[in-house]
């Protein structure tokens, strides 16, 4: 875990309400794994608070990290509008990402912004039998299919892309066709608790990837922790930004 000046090296306009910045943080991009997040400073000097920012890619030879991002409060927005060559402090590579090791068939599900950590899930780990299914509000928020690993589903809210459906109507089919080794999701709680309930009723591994606010990003504040489900029938905290954000299927207490 590195904090460093990363500069900016592009930003721009990814899909409707997202905002690619590619960084040059080379001390993070040669550690970074599948999933781990970095811990931004809002550009300003009214923010304490650093926000959790996924990783959609990371390039080790050329030291720099793909992030996409919605500028939604006060902080993302600084963030996003940050222009080629300044520097924003980052702190990073944080979390424990997914793991595809020993799995032949992976599908890979992501909803909105979540679709941004799937990508770079999917360079990690995707094979020739794996598939992604993404959903999207409208074909004007569709970003990552081109140049994926694998073969890609989307769906849309609208029917503008793909099928007017959730993603898990894809995903469901595509299971019936081929039972995958392993399912990896990152996306809104609805979806995410959707793909829960598939994967443990079918009792196939799946890793979910979840979102919650942050204090320090590296395990200190307790801010950050969610319920998790103990195989003796009892249950614990455990912190996003340290024990995840990537927790197995079966741990996670959706609403608990
Ligand atoms: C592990 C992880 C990875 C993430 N990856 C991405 C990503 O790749 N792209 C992206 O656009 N967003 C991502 N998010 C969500 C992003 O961090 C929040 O949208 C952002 O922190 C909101 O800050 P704000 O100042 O814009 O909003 P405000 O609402 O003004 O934020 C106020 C406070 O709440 C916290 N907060 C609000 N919403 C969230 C949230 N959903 N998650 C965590 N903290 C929140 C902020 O950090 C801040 O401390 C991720 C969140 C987590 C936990
Ligand atoms: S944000 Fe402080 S423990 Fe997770």
């Amino acid at each position: 875990m590195k904090d460093i000046d990363a500069k900016v090296l592009s930003s721009d306009v990814l899909a409707e309400g997202l905002i690619r910045i590619i960084l040059h943080a080379p001390e993070i991009a040669c550690e970074a794994k599948p999933g781990q997040f970095i811990h931004m400073l809002v550009p300003d000097n009214a923010h304490v608070l650093r926000r959790p920012i996924s990783l959609m890619a990371m390039d080790a030879a050329a030291g720099t990290l793909t992030l996409a991002i919605q500028p939604k409060g006060r902080g993302t927005q600084m963030i996003c509008s940050l222009k080629e060559g300044d520097t924003v402090k980052c702190l990073g590579p944080l979390g424990a990402g997914f793991d595809g090791k020993g799995a032949q068939t992976i599908y890979f599900v992501g909803g909105g912004v979540g679709v941004a950590p799937i990508c770079g899930a999917m360079d990690g780990f995707a094979t020739e039998s794996s598939c992604a299914f993404f959903g999207f509000r409208t074909k004007n928020h569709v970003y990552g299919m081109t140049q994926a690993p694998c073969r890609v589903v989307a769906v849309s809210d609208d029917g503008s892309i793909g099928e007017r459906a959730l993603v898990t109507k894809p995903l469901l089919e595509a299971i019936e066709q081929k039972r995958p080794d392993l399912i990896m999701a990152c996306g809104p709680t609805p979806m995410l608790a959707a793909v829960q309930k598939i994967a443990n009723d079918m009792d196939i591994p799946c890793q979910l990837s979840l979102e919650e606010r942050m204090g320090c990003g590296i395990g200190a504040c307790l801010g950050c922790n969610v319920k998790i489900n103990l195989p003796d029938g009892t249950w614990t905290y455990k912190r996003v930004c340290k024990d995840g954000p990537v927790f197995d299927s079966k741990e996670v207490a959706f609403g608990g």
